[in-house]
């Protein structure tokens, strides 16, 4: 991501950028379609990974001009184990190669990088630098960030739920008391605002495991684009379908 000039620091914490509720406070992005977009051009898979984290930067850079908090992106699922060793071998590759090429331009724009999952399971080398990433844009403003690695919904559930029992048997809590708000709480994504707008590419319609707590409420948009296809038009466009809907939570 080499820009010409840094993203505003808009945000101050906890008010909303805009102010306006058509725009999304928090995105987050099934990024699906690699494989398809490398197999149509006769490509290996890793090369469709390589031009996926293409799409990133440019979606990165979109989202922030157009005033999103929080862009979280679903990179490895706790699932994308099960792909051959080759791939998954291709995929940490990649991250460390986006971490050591990235990491100054998304200081230089402000943009403020945090983690969902287990990314620890990338082994210690990737899990430090990953960490060291996180720590060294702790101070960014113009957007956060969320990478999903080693992240898997019902994990983050059954954490949050063993969490709450060991309070309730130490005594700390009343199992009667728990409640939504405190399930939320424990979960990887509490510190950001809910989930308002979750895009899916490649034509696939389901949520793999991603974020199924936090999408109870969220807007969701299917997309036949393959991941390495999406740009900044591709977010325009899906912005633009997320600010004429009219949003009821459960209401009429
Ligand atoms: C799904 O496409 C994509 C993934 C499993 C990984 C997502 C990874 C990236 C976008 C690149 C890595 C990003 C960074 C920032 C390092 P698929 O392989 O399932 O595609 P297919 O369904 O067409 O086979």
């Amino acid at each position: 991501m080499t820009l010409e000039r840094p993203l505003a620091p808009l945000r101050a914490e906890g008010v909303a950028r805009t102010g306006d509720a058509r725009v999304p406070r928090h995105v987050a992005i099934i990024m699906d379609g690699n494989g398809r977009w490398a197999a149509k051009r006769g490509l290996p898979r890793v090369a469709g990974h390589r031009a996926g984290a293409e799409a990133v930067r440019k979606t990165v850079r979109a989202a922030a001009e157009a005033g999103v908090e929080v862009l979280t992106l679903y990179a490895f699922s706790s699932e994308n184990w099960r792909r051959s060793a080759e791939e998954v071998s291709d995929l940490t590759a990649l991250m460390r190669f986006y971490l050591d090429h990235e990491l100054a331009s998304l200081k230089k724009e402000g943009v403020q990088l945090e983690l969902i999952g287990e990314p620890e399971a990338f082994g210690p080398d990737l899990a430090a630098r990953l960490q060291r990433a996180v720590e060294s844009t702790r101070h960014n403003r113009a957007i956060t960030l969320v990478m999903a690695l080693n992240y898997g919904s019902r994990g983050e559930l059954a954490k949050a739920a063993q969490t709450l029992a060991v309070k309730a048997q130490r005594g700390e809590i009343d199992p009667a008391s728990i409640d939504e708000a405190m399930i939320g709480a424990e979960l990887q994504t509490a510190r950001w605002p809910e989930l308002d707008l979750l895009i899916r590419t490649s034509g696939e319609v389901r949520l793999s495991n991603f974020l199924l707590w936090q999408a109870a409420y969220a807007e969701l948009i299917f997309l036949d684009t393959l991941w390495p296809d999406f740009d900044a038009a591709s977010l325009t466009a899906a912005l633009g379908q997320y600010a004429v809907r009219q949003r009821r939570f459960g209401g009429r």
